[in-house]
């Protein structure tokens, strides 16, 4: 199979690149990615070499490019990772988030549907549900909850899923989305809560809590995520949309207290911050349906996967190094200060 990965040079592609390495070695794979600031080359150093491996540094909204990149590798498959992700950022500087999110999958529908695919999937979040009650634990997302977003980052996922189905149904485009839970593993960005708190944690750093901590995320360890949207990619059926996710919710501040646990600093780090506007209380996902339809199941206990973690950034300094000496410092100032 000859497999369009978009965003591999992020988190959650790259490990997917992997995955699909270790798993399907016979696999021809095209990484696709503009290189954002959340691209890293290094993290795909490994495999950049490989015979059956090709990197486009090319951005999905440039239809030109990701027509010609359709042209010469013909791929069966894409799978749509590419994306602004993080929230903070789309509250601050939503037009990115709308031109790649929405305008870059439409783009690499319509070379889809030029070209002929045997799948497009269209990798997407349980954020596009809104959020839920921290009084109603018997709340969870279904696939027929219905799409009540909160963030420009939410919304223009949403917008995306949307425009996916909406080709599934206009075009026959064999399409499947899958939204998830939040993931968290090696090569996260570290303006992402658990690299974050990491690596603050490790540099002696005040760790910046928003509001009081109660926010309940439904946390899924990276590689669960990887070997469920290679289910839907191969035994999917299209025009159907997959809930993924663990029942593994946790408050934010029981996380940065069991972070600080596994690192070995103490809790006074924690600082409370001013909270995220319009900030989401509480993601749960119902993964009954991709259970029942595909027998997917999380394997990793979030103790375990958060000891990984921890273990790999340590084994990994000079990954995350490189980048927080870089614009990310700016970031920081910007998001952090006085705040
Ligand atoms: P990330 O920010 O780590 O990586 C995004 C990648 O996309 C980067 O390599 C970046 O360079 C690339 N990219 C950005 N704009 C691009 C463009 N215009 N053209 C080509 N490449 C571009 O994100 P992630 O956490 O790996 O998330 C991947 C996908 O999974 C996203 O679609 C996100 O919405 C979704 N998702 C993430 C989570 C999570 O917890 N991280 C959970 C559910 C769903
Ligand atoms: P994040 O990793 O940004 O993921 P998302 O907002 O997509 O769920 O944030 C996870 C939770 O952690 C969210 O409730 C916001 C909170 N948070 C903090 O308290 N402090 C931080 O510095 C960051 C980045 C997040």
């Amino acid at each position: 199979m000859r497999i369009l990965v978009t965003g591999g040079a992020g988190f959650i592609g790259a490990n997917y690149i992997y995955y699909l390495k270790k798993q399907h070695p016979e696999d021809r794979i095209i990484c696709l990615d503009k290189l954002t600031y959340a691209g890293n080359l290094s993290t795909l150093e490994p495999v950049m070499h490989d015979g059956n491996f090709r990197f486009s540094r090319t951005d999905i909204c440039d239809r030109e490019g990701v027509f010609r990149l359709f042209e010469e590798e013909r791929p069966d498959v894409v799978v749509n990772f590419a994306a602004e992700s993080h929230v903070d950022r789309s509250i601050e500087s939503p037009g990115i988030f709308l031109q790649t999110n929405i305008i870059g999958t439409s783009v690499l529908m319509d070379a889809s549907r030029k070209y002929g695919v045997s799948r497009f999937h269209q990798v997407s979040t349980d954020e596009v549900y809104g959020d839920l009650p921290l009084d109603r634990p018997d709340l969870l997302f279904t696939e027929e909850t219905p799409l009540h977003t909160s963030s420009p980052y939410s919304s223009s996922k949403a917008a995306a899923d949307l425009l996916a189905m909406s080709y599934w149904r206009t075009y026959g485009l064999p399409v499947t989305v899958s939204r998830c839970s939040n993931n968290y593993g090696p090569y996260q960005f570290p303006e992402k809560l658990i690299p974050l708190m990491i690596i603050n944690a490790l540099s002696d750093k005040p760790l910046p809590v928003y509001g009081q901590g109660i926010n309940v995320r439904d946390w899924l360890y990276v590689e669960d995520h990887c070997r469920a949207i290679d289910l839907v990619v191969r035994q999917g059926t299209p025009g159907e949309v997959y809930n993924i996710g663990g029942h593994n919710e946790m408050r934010n501040i029981d996380i940065v207290k069991m972070i600080c646990r596994e690192v070995g600093k103490p809790e006074s780090l924690i600082t409370f911050v001013t909270d995220r506007k319009g900030h989401d209380m509480r993601y749960a996902i119902d993964p009954a349906k991709i259970h029942a339809a595909l027998g997917w199941l999380p394997e990793t206990k979030f103790e375990d996967g958060l000891r990984k973690t921890v273990r790999w950034y340590l084994d990994n300094r000079a990954w995350w190094e490189t980048i927080v000496s870089g614009e990310y410092r700016e970031y920081y100032e910007k998001m952090y200060h006085n705040r």
